[in-house]
């Protein structure tokens, strides 16, 4: 019977936090680079049409929470996370594009 309430609750949390956390609400802050502050928007990737699974996927960003994944521009300039998109193909180029995600404070 416990394990059964359990399932219960595992399923009613998971449920709602994958409701509250469409990433038209969220915003993350990177903020451990020098070059400045990187804003994750997630409405404007929301409305370029991706789909959750576009990112969260196990050769991108396997879980649903912020700090799981090391980001390096070496990565991004490979054609890894950000960059699989982030490749002057499917969104703006990383590597002429400094500042359309670096924000210098
Ligand atoms: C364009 C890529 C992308 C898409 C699309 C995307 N996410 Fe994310 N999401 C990320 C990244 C990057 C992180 C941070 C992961 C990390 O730092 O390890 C993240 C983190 C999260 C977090 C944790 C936020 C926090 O405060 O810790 C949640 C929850 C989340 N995403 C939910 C979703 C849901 C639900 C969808 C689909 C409706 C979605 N994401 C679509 C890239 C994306
Ligand atoms: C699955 C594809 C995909 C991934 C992965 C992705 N993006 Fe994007 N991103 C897009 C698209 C598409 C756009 C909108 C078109 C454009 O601006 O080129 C966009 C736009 C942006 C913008 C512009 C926002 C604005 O205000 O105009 C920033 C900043 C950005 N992404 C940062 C990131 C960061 C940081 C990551 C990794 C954590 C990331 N993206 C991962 C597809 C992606
Ligand atoms: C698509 C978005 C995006 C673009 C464009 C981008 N970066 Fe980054 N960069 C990131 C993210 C995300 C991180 C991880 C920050 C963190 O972990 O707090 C990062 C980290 C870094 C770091 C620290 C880690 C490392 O790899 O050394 C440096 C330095 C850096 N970026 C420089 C640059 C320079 C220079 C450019 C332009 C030539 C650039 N970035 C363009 C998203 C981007």
């Amino acid at each position: 019977m416990r394990k059964v309430i359990f399932l219960i609750a595992a399923t009613l949390f998971l449920s709602s936090t994958a409701a509250l956390a469409v990433p038209g609400d969220k915003t993350l802050a990177f903020d451990k680079s020098p070059m400045g502050v990187v804003k994750f928007d997630g409405t404007v990737h929301k409305d370029a049409g991706l789909k959750c699974k576009d990112c969260h996927n196990p050769e991108m960003f396997p879980k649903m929470k912020q700090g799981t994944v090391k980001i390096t521009m070496d990565e991004i300039y490979a054609g890894k996370l950000c960059g699989v998109c982030h490749n002057g193909k499917r969104a703006f180029e990383a590597k002429s594009n400094c500042n359309r995600c670096h924000v210098k404070k």
